[in-house]
């Protein structure tokens, strides 16, 4: 049947009508806010590149997460943000590393909060790279065991999930090999199956000082045009263990969260990364756009694409909207 029998704009005539023919919603359940967590105390340090995002000392953090907590959000994702730095990343692994006694803290004060933690190495190295550096490239198998120790002490601190965003092959086996030896074999992986090397990491290198001291990161990250290359990523982290899959950034890659939907049966995380969040941000300070229409409307095309997850910076305004 079609026009003019089938009009379309019938079931789209007023609010109630399309309130009924709504396909997907956000909920606050779908978002995961990502923290930075600086040395220090009473710490609340706005980002210039991130209106609304600030870097937190661990006390003004655990105040943070409360409100969170209230907005219904059900977790969030820590990024540790040390004033030393070394060429192996030994803060990474720091027993009272600036990750390791955020978390604590966030989990004494609020036990039902799940905490995230990103692993990797960039953070920690005075080089800047997610990875041990041997004659100027990241060396992927040494690497492997300074992100397993990451790991583990995560988990220590009483990290629910840890989340490795390196792009080291074989992250995720050695892990999760850790973890169990260890005992944490509760602790989950969710893995950043599919990174790209993508030019909208930018404001979050500021927020966390983990820009590249020389080259990039693309003998590492992906490449931006390849799409099968990204399933056979999401493939061998989910044959290696990993709980839950990434793809990040999530706009620009709408297809390969479809993709890591339609091929695996484990929860699918999109990250909204801060050039995402940055640029709805800038415009909308312009005027040029209405911020929290667009903001809202990119949040739901990435669950609509797929994802159960959506790591977002904007995570807590889009809660205050649901309500
Ligand atoms: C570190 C890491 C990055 C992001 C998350 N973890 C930066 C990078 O890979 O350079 C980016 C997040 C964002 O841009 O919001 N490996
Ligand atoms: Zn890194």
């Amino acid at each position: 049947m079609s026009f003019p029998k089938t009009r379309m704009r019938r079931l789209r005539r007023n609010g109630t009508l399309r309130r009924m023919a709504r396909e997907t919603r956000l909920s606050c359940d779908d978002f995961i806010l990502p923290l930075f967590v600086v040395e220090g105390h009473g710490v609340r340090e706005p980002v210039a590149s991130m209106p609304g995002v600030h870097r937190f000392s661990v006390d003004s953090l655990v105040e943070e997460a409360k409100q969170v907590g209230d907005l219904g959000i059900p977790a969030v994702i820590l990024f540790g943000v040390p004033d030393d730095k070394d060429a192996r990343g030994s803060g990474a692994d720091a027993v009272d590393g600036i990750a390791q006694r955020a978390v604590e803290a966030l989990k004494a004060a609020q036990p039902d909060l799940c905490v995230i933690t990103d692993v990797c190495l960039c953070e920690y190295t005075d080089h800047g790279h997610c990875g041990i550096v041997e004659g100027g490239d990241v060396s992927n198998d040494p690497s492997l065991v300074r992100l397993a120790a990451s790991a583990v002490s995560h988990a220590r601190a009483g990290a629910d999930i840890v989340a490795p965003s390196d792009m080291m092959d074989g992250r995720v086996d050695a892990i999760r090999t850790a973890l169990d030896a260890e005992g944490f074999e509760d602790v989950a992986i969710l893995s950043y199956a599919a990174k790209f090397a993508s030019a909208y990491y930018g404001p979050f290198r500021d927020a966390a000082g983990s820009t590249p001291q020389f080259g990039d990161r693309r003998s590492y990250q992906m490449d931006p045009p390849n799409r099968r290359e990204a399933l056979r990523e999401m493939r061998l982290d989910v044959e290696e263990g990993a709980d839950a899959i990434m793809v990040k950034p999530a706009l620009p890659y709408l297809d390969l969260v479809a993709d890591a939907r339609a091929n695996f049966d484990v929860p699918i995380a999109a990250y909204q990364v801060s050039g995402e969040f940055a640029m709805i941000k800038a415009a909308a300070e312009r005027g040029w756009i209405d911020g929290e229409r667009s903001m809202d409307e990119a949040l739901v095309g990435i669950k609509r694409a797929g994802a159960d997850w959506i790591l977002t910076y904007a995570a807590k305004e889009a809660a205050a909207r649901i309500g």
